[in-house]
């Protein structure tokens, strides 16, 4: 049984073996993860610690102000770099997932490597928890914070040792430190990847992508909920696809149904393996949307996915608007334990439409908006 108060004092005696005199950079985000790693650091080594948080450019409208007030109320200090432009630049039009996770991790430590040189910090902590090092040696997906575990030498590379305090922890554990360390207001917050909403824009990366990326989450993160909630964007570059609607037309023999696929892929896990494969968008209607029950959809998706070895994921319309535009929302909400397996949230069709309508009212570009129907496995949380 996971013992959080004897982690805490093992941790912070530990710390204090590892820095001896010397100081710290924490790289915070204002999630759970860094923010215990930063408590714990502080507990160690009191004010040899400087906290950071790296403004990438893909992260939400508001987080600036949100990590600010977070570590003010917590009664820490914390420098906000913004690095926005760099990140940007370098990852404007690339399209492969990899590539984008390895460029944003690169990106990240170039930058945090050159604040530990001009303050002259031997170590960077950071909340690595155990399902990042998993998927990523796995071959899953490269998460941005993992570096050692896959044989990159952080002293060689970036002239820093790295700590990472909460190593094999999972989510659920986190928490429990958290509750021990008297950080509740974090408690409940959803996760937020490292890279951000570069992990949520499928397919090339575009400045005005980040824009109504940004506008989205914020109307899906006021009023959705589940463990994980949040909007991805993918532009409307579709071809249709007749061995799928095959499928659904068997089950569904008296609508009209359409099977659209965007021309870039997505990440999922199959048999263990990661699978970047491509995306179902599923509409089916008679003269209206037609909005089944979970069960059925689910049913749905697995079939479409294991006669298919070529999808990964199934997301299923729940509004459209006859428009020319460029972009396709998907909306996903997941309920987990651990992060490692996931199901999708039973949100109500009438809430899920509501939150659609918004989005489609916000910005004329949007051509159409879908949920997300797939479970992890065979999708990932996010999508690249
Ligand atoms: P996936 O997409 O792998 O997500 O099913 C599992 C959990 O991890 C988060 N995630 C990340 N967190 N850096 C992070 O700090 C990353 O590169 C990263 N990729 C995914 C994701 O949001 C979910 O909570």
């Amino acid at each position: 049984m996971f013992n959080a108060k004897e982690y805490i004092k093992k941790q912070v005696s530990e710390i204090r073996k590892i820095v001896g005199n010397e100081s710290a950079l924490v790289a915070v985000s204002g999630g759970i993860d860094s923010t215990v790693c930063a408590f714990l650091m502080h507990k160690a080594i009191g004010e040899r610690i400087e906290c950071v948080f790296i403004d990438t450019g893909f992260v939400r409208s508001d987080e600036r102000k949100t990590v600010k007030s977070i570590f003010e109320e917590l009664g820490m200090k914390v420098n906000i770099i913004d690095a926005s432009r760099d990140f940007i630049r370098r990852l404007r039009h690339l399209k492969d997932a990899e590539r984008k996770r390895i460029v944003f991790r690169e990106t990240f430590y170039y930058v945090l490597s050159k604040i530990a040189k001009e303050r002259n910090h031997k170590f960077l902590v950071q909340g690595t928890i155990a399902p990042d090092w998993i998927e990523t040696k796995g071959g899953i997906k490269t998460q941005h914070n993992v570096l050692s575990q896959i044989g990159i030498n952080s002293v060689e590379k970036f002239g820093f040792s790295v700590i990472e305090p909460l190593l094999y922890l999972y989510k659920d554990q986190v928490r429990k430190v958290a509750m021990e360390l008297g950080i509740k207001q974090l408690v409940k917050k959803q996760p937020f990847p490292g890279p951000g909403l570069l992990v949520r824009i499928i397919g090339e990366i575009s400045v005005d992508k980040i824009k109504v990326l940004k506008d989205i989450t914020k109307i899906v993160e006021n009023e959705l909920f589940g463990d994980q909630y949040f909007a991805a964007i993918v532009s409307d570059k579709c071809k249709e696809d007749k061995t799928i609607t095959k499928i659904v037309s068997k089950k569904f023999e008296k609508q009209k149904i359409k099977m659209k696929v965007p021309d870039c892929l997505v990440t999922g896990v199959k048999g263990d393996l990661r699978a970047y494969k491509k995306l179902a968008l599923l509409t089916i209607k008679n003269s209206d949307l037609f909005l089944p029950d979970f069960s059925v959809l689910n049913e749905l998706q697995f079939e479409i996915i294991s006669k298919n070895p070529d999808f990964t994921r199934v997301a299923y319309n729940i509004t459209e608007k006859p428009r020319v535009a460029k972009y396709i929302i998907l909306i996903r909400s997941i309920t987990t334990r651990d992060f490692m397996t996931a199901d999708v949230t039973r949100i109500p069709w009438d809430e899920l439409t509501g939150v659609a309508n918004k989005i489609m009212l916000k910005n004329k570009h949007i051509s159409e908006v879908y949920y997300d129907i797939t479970p992890k496995p065979p999708a990932c949380i996010e999508y690249e």
